[in-house]
């Protein structure tokens, strides 16, 4: 590789991926690799600098993680952060000890030297702390470059030898200068020039596919979701008609989606490949009859899709290549040092089993979720598919709570496509984690002209979340809710009654099932 590469090397630290990210955010590639990776492995990589993550050890205890000394002796730089800033001092005969008290939470900072790390930072600025342990006594050739009022150590640096050590997290935004320490890390200490863009990805991308895969036959699941949409234009670039597409619709995605999806990678659409739609609506509806327990439900549409992706499978013969539309996160979080769980994505769960192929490519592996939009963008998709709302495999098979009909469908397909459309109007969509409307399984009393009805109540569901882990209610101004009422009872037939989800996760989760 001869790309600029900064190695994140991870110790543990739970923001070791947003080390990585802000990295990249500098134009410069940035890959998390495993503490136990060898001098070899890092050399072999050449790497134009190493940042230490945090951990949650102490350096002195016996099974904590350390690095062979001599990773300092390479002449490469290194920023070492939290338990990494910690480690380097140990390592280089430095003292950590207990700190008599623990700094957590936003802290303010004294700069005392303001070198290459610290180039254009505020004297006084504040950063963001998580430690109990502290750096005691810098080793020798080092200075101490900040402090704060209880942390003597909060920074440390060898100019000469190119070393840098912070005892708080730069990489987290409450670190309020936190990006132009990383940026000064990257450009003025390592040297990069910041030529990692998502057009030279793409381009790389495109060349390396099609020296793999050459004159093989690829196959691939594509769910109409930005992942294998991406996915799928990027190998259309590189391989074009050896490439087919199977998108199945089961008849629980939202409202057009099926016609947008063939729309763009169909025969009359802007990408070379082969399109092959299933219209399997029928089908799925016919299983799901009668089902109304959530996990029955998930199974049945998972494996009804395996069983329909290996039909067509099967007409298409052999194929060399299955693509997944694995991205990084999916890859750290699988466990890095050992080689990435195939992920078992909603759309295309268990299907190495069930088809014959030679080998698994997957081009977005290395990408986090908004680099994935770029290339998206990069590669002409149009925005509105680029940044479409996360949406669950089972579709919503999910959404509907209790038993699925094909009346049902209609309902929350048209429900939800109002209120996308209001929360698009009032301008609250891109700051939104994900919104949708859902259909409850409540039927109650109403009345509409002078006639009762007794008809369905649909959910409003909009959260804030940063991992979707985690999510709150997000505050829709009412006037925007109310919009929405009017039009899903005055336009969607069997809805008279609207309600909006004020619940958290946990206890609730994002979906409904
Ligand atoms: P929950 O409902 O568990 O959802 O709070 C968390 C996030 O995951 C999405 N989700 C899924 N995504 N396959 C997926 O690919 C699934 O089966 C699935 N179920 C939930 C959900 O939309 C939310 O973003």
């Amino acid at each position: 590789m001869n790309q600029e590469l900064i190695i994140v090397l991870d110790f543990g630290g739970q923001y070791n991926q947003l080390i990585a990210r802000r990295v990249r955010e500098c134009n410069v590639y940035a890959e998390v690799k495993p503490y136990t990776m060898s001098l070899d492995e890092i050399k072999k990589m050449n790497p134009s600098g190493i940042i230490f993550t945090g951990g949650p050890n102490s350096v002195y205890d016996e099974t904590s993680p350390h690095y062979q000394k001599e990773i300092f002796e390479l002449g490469v730089p290194i920023l070492g952060i939290c338990y990494g800033s910690q480690l380097m001092a140990y390592t280089l005969g430095g003292k950590v000890e207990t700190a008599p008290v623990s700094e957590y939470g936003k802290t303010d900072v004294t700069i005392d030297v303001s070198g290459k790390l610290f180039d254009g930072v505020s004297k006084n600025t504040t950063v963001w702390m998580s430690h109990t342990d502290y750096i005691a006594k810098v080793p020798e050739g080092f200075k101490i470059s900040a402090h704060s009022s209880v942390c003597p150590v909060a920074a440390m640096e060898c100019e000469e030898k190119k070393l840098y050590a912070t005892q708080f997290h730069p990489e987290v935004l409450h670190t309020e200068e936190g990006k132009t320490m990383i940026s000064n890390f990257v450009y003025k200490v390592c040297g990069c020039k910041g030529t990692w863009t998502m057009d030279s990805f793409v381009e790389s991308k495109i060349k390396e596919i099609k020296e793999k895969v050459g004159d093989g036959k690829v196959l691939l699941a594509l769910s109409g979701g930005v992942d294998s949409s991406v996915a799928a234009v990027l190998m259309s670039k590189a391989v074009g008609k050896n490439l087919t597409c199977v998108f199945v619709d089961q008849g629980l995605l939202r409202k057009d989606e099926g016609d947008q999806v063939e729309a763009i990678f169909g025969p009359k659409g802007n990408y070379e490949l082969n399109f092959i739609r299933v219209n399997a609506q029928e089908r799925f509806y016919a299983k799901l009859a009668g089902v109304t327990e959530p996990e029955k439900k998930r199974k049945i549409i998972g494996e009804e899709f395996i069983r329909v992706f290996e039909e067509e499978a099967k007409k298409i013969g052999k194929v060399d290549f299955l693509v997944q539309g694995t991205i990084y996160p999916d890859v750290i979080e699988s466990g890095l040092g050992k080689s990435a769980v195939i992920k078992s994505h909603h759309n295309v769960g268990g299907l190495p089993d069930y088809v014959d192929f030679k080998e698994i490519i997957e081009p977005l592996r290395m990408l986090f979720k908004d680099e994935v939009r770029k290339a998206g963008l990069e590669l002409g998709l149009p925005e509105y598919l680029v940044y479409r709302q996360p949406f669950p495999g089972p579709g919503l098979g999910v959404r509907i709570v209790g038993e699925v009909t094909a009346e049902k469908v209609r309902i929350v397909q048209e429900a939800d496509a109002i209120y996308r459309e209001e929360i698009e109007k009032a301008g609250l969509s891109r700051n939104i984690g994900q919104y949708f409307a859902a259909l409850s399984n409540l039927r109650s009393v109403g009345v509409m002209g002078d006639f009762r009805t007794y008809d369905y109540a649909v959910v409003l569901r909009a959260v804030n979340t940063s991992d979707f882990m985690t999510a709150e209610c997000t505050n829709i101004p009412f006037e925007v809710l109310q919009i929405c009422m009017n039009r899903i009872i005055n336009e969607v037939k069997g809805v008279n009654r609207v309600m909006y989800d004020l619940t958290s996760k946990p206890p609730g989760t994002i979906e409904l099932e």
